[in-house]
């Protein structure tokens, strides 16, 4: 008996991949992280575990872990804190019995990547892999939820601001990243010591990209390249400091624009210019394309 547990259970991702695994598995064989029990008591009243956990509180996550064997760790949201955080979990997980992790790092990760947060999934994959566990890496590419509510100003103002022209990427929505993670942690052993590169079905440039959204919601967006220095200038114009503010509840506030710049610089040199087949070869199943994600966005709004 193959018993999971899920990290990050409570957030926007860790609900998709919940709500995949209990197609198939027994609520009994899934426990559920989180900090606060509360925010899952509909999943804990179907008879799946939901125990209280902190990436910050070693002893809490010994005790919620044991007796499982395969775990899905979400990376957590505060750049430069969470390699302690995701390194405390890795330890737990091998004290308390896990035998395999599935990790979800990032696209890009490159000594020589400029963005701010990539080394901190360097030193994350990098503990996983010296940990001695079993595991399944995940490069997710920018999750293609991210572009709706990252257009608004563009549509808004008529302009698209980017750092360069060179930039492509392969976006992927996160129900294809929760379908893979569903996968790998019922069959970990096919995905044993493997590092896979989520991305989406089409690369594309950020150009192209503004023009999808100029035409599907049929407004003007130009397309002005910007110097790193002049893209902070554009951030700090629209209220997002440099730095992290944790009690941001905007994501775009949440990161501070020494991350994002850091971000499009990476794009332009071309880090993120990975195209793979990897969720088609995981779930068996084409991934969702950004127009098709960016139309159901303008069907819901
Ligand atoms: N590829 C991309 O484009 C992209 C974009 C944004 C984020 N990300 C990454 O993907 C991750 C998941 O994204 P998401 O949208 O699902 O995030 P989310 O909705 O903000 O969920 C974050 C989850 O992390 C848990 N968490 C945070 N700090 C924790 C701690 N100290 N101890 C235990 N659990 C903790 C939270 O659980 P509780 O609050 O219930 O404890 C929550 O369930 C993010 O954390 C980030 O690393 C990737």
């Amino acid at each position: 008996m193959n018993k999971i547990v899920v990290n990050g259970a409570s957030g926007t991702l860790g609900k998709l991949v919940v709500s995949e695994l209990l197609k198939t598995v027994a609520p009994e064989n899934l426990t559920l992280i989180t900090r606060s029990p509360d925010k899952l008591s509909d999943l804990a009243a179907k008879g799946v575990c939901v125990c209280r956990g902190d990436y910050r509180d070693p002893e809490s996550l010994e005790a919620a872990y044991a007796g499982n064997d395969t775990m899905l760790l979400i990376s957590s949201i505060m750049v430069g804190r969470r390699v302690q955080e995701h390194r405390n979990a890795i330890e737990s997980a091998k004290k308390s019995g896990i035998k395999h992790i599935v990790y979800t790092s990032v696209a890009g990760v490159h000594p020589g990547n400029p963005t701010v947060s990539a080394g901190d999934h360097i030193e994350s994959e990098r503990d996983l892999i010296e940990s001695g566990l079993s595991y399944t890496i995940f490069r997710d590419q920018t999750y293609s939820e991210m572009f709706t509510p990252m257009a608004q100003s563009a549509l808004m103002g008529g302009v698209w601001y980017q750092v360069g022209d060179k930039g492509k990427i392969a976006p992927v929505s996160r129900q294809d990243i929760a379908r893979c993670a569903a996968v790998c942690l019922q069959e970990p052993t096919k995905h044993y010591r493997v590092t896979y590169e989520l991305t989406g079905p089409d690369l594309l440039g950020f150009r192209e990209i503004s023009r999808m959204f100029s035409t599907l919601y049929d407004r003007p967006i130009q397309y002005e390249i910007l110097t790193p220095d002049e893209m902070h200038e554009k951030f700090a114009s629209w209220g997002i400091g440099r730095d992290v503010q944790e009690d941001a509840t905007n994501p775009g506030v949440f990161w501070g624009s020494d991350e994002l710049v850091s971000a499009y610089v990476a794009f332009d040199e071309g880090y993120h210019n990975i195209l793979s087949h990897h969720v088609e070869f995981i779930t068996g199943q084409k991934p969702v394309s950004l127009q098709q994600l960016i139309e159901e966005d303008k069907a819901a709004l």
